[in-house]
């Protein structure tokens, strides 16, 4: 289709070709060709076309790092699959549409080196420290650019996919790159041929369900502002359920991560500071950072590294639900212990966990078992 997209077309017709690009430039990942080079001229006129964006008093800050070099795409690929590793860990599961996505995201960690061209778009600014507060003003001079590059490379027949998460080790990448302490890194774009060119618009919550008219009281009610993503849709899913989804997996990752590494002070950070924390219905409530700590310097201590299954969240507003599967091993003895059960948690508008229910059963027997297969559906 991108041969058809602008040339030759005219008033209705050039709408309807714009609108299918913008709707139809996908996370590509899995159909990034990764044995067809990339002509760096045209990813210079993809750039060239990027140029154009919106940005603060036509300031110009950014600048865009380009990486074909094998060896440095490995090194770079290395530092991304840490950090995706680091951040969605093997124990982190899930089903449907999040785990084609997962599957999808590791997929991409693990042969990002083998993608022919790495777009690293940074902007630069007058010191290292970025602004407090909203940074809305900083990123909206580098965002719409990226966006553009991407949305061009689609009309040349291109793939893209938005991505972040070697963010976590943004001075690795750096210093790789050669970057001044000024230079901050917006996203890595990876960029190769696609294979095939049918892409469909993805699923996405109905308008109506975030639209406020004239202020935020015409608000939706709270189920339609969150509602579950359709499950059947006139276009099979691409990819990824709501950000919220992605949030709380992030957040959970984080937490098995924090307990497989003996480190309460990591889980207690994932909670606000007056958490609500209950073990089970009938125990009695610990409250507030000091209490989640000392409550987990006891399981790290008594059950050191843990097997956890955790099945796909739930996700509504900000409350989430999710089962888990944990095997523990007594460290003295080695004897096991299943235990499976559910969480229902609230998070506060940072991301912090505020309220914490757990629901679980225990295996009285000292074995240790795999889950049913159908078990964290
Ligand atoms: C800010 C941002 C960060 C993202 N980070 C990553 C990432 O680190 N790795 C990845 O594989 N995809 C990443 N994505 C891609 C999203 O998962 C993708 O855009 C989303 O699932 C929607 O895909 P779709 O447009 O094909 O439906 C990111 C996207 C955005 C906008």
């Amino acid at each position: 289709m991108h041969g058809a997209l602008v040339t030759g077309l005219a008033g209705a017709d050039q709408v309807t070709g714009l609108d299918e690009l913008l709707v139809t430039t996908r996370a590509v990942r899995r159909r990034l060709d990764l044995t067809r080079p990339v002509d760096v001229e045209l990813v210079r006129e993809c750039l060239r076309v990027a140029l154009q964006a919106p940005n603060g008093a036509n300031g110009q800050r950014w600048r865009w790092l380009v990486v074909t070099e094998p060896g440095l795409r490995r090194d770079i690929g290395q530092v991304y699959r840490r950090a995706f590793e680091n951040r969605y860990p093997p124990a982190v599961q899930a089903n449907g549409a999040t785990a084609r996505q997962l599957a999808g995201a590791r997929y991409l960690a693990e042969n990002l080196a083998r993608v022919p061209v790495l777009v690293i778009p940074c902007l630069e600014l007058s010191g290292p420290r970025l602004p407090d507060g909203n940074q809305a003003g900083v990123w909206g001079s580098l965002l719409p650019a990226v966006w553009s590059y991407m949305l061009a490379a689609r009309a040349r027949g291109l793939g893209t996919v938005w991505t972040t998460v070697h963010l976590d080790a943004e001075a690795d990448v750096a210093r790789l790159l050669g970057l001044p302490a000024t230079v901050h890194q917006g996203a890595l774009i990876p960029t190769a041929h696609t294979l095939g060119d049918t892409f469909a618009p993805a699923p996405r919550h109905e308008l109506d369900t975030v639209l406020h008219l004239n202020g935020w009281h015409d608000k939706p009610p709270a189920e339609k502002r969150n509602p579950a993503m359709p499950t059947m849709s006139a276009h099979p899913p691409a990819a990824a359920p709501g950000p919220g989804t992605t949030a709380v997996g992030d957040w959970l990752a984080r937490f098995v991560d924090g307990w497989r590494a003996g480190d309460p002070r990591a889980i207690g950070a994932l909670f606000t500071p007056d958490a609500t924390y209950y073990r089970g219905p009938f125990e009695p409530r610990r409250r507030g950072t000091r209490e989640i700590v000392d409550h987990w310097t006891e399981v790290v201590s008594k059950w050191p590294a843990p097997e956890v299954r955790l099945g796909a969240p739930l996700v509504q507003g900000e409350r989430a639900s999710v089962e888990f599967w944990c095997v523990v091993r007594d460290p003295a003895t080695g004897t096991p212990r299943t235990t499976a059960g559910s969480l229902v948690l609230r998070f506060a508008p940072d991301g912090r966990c505020a309220r914490w229910h757990e629901y679980f059963s225990l295996r009285p027997d000292g074995a240790a078992l795999e889950p049913a297969p159908d078990w964290l559906g």
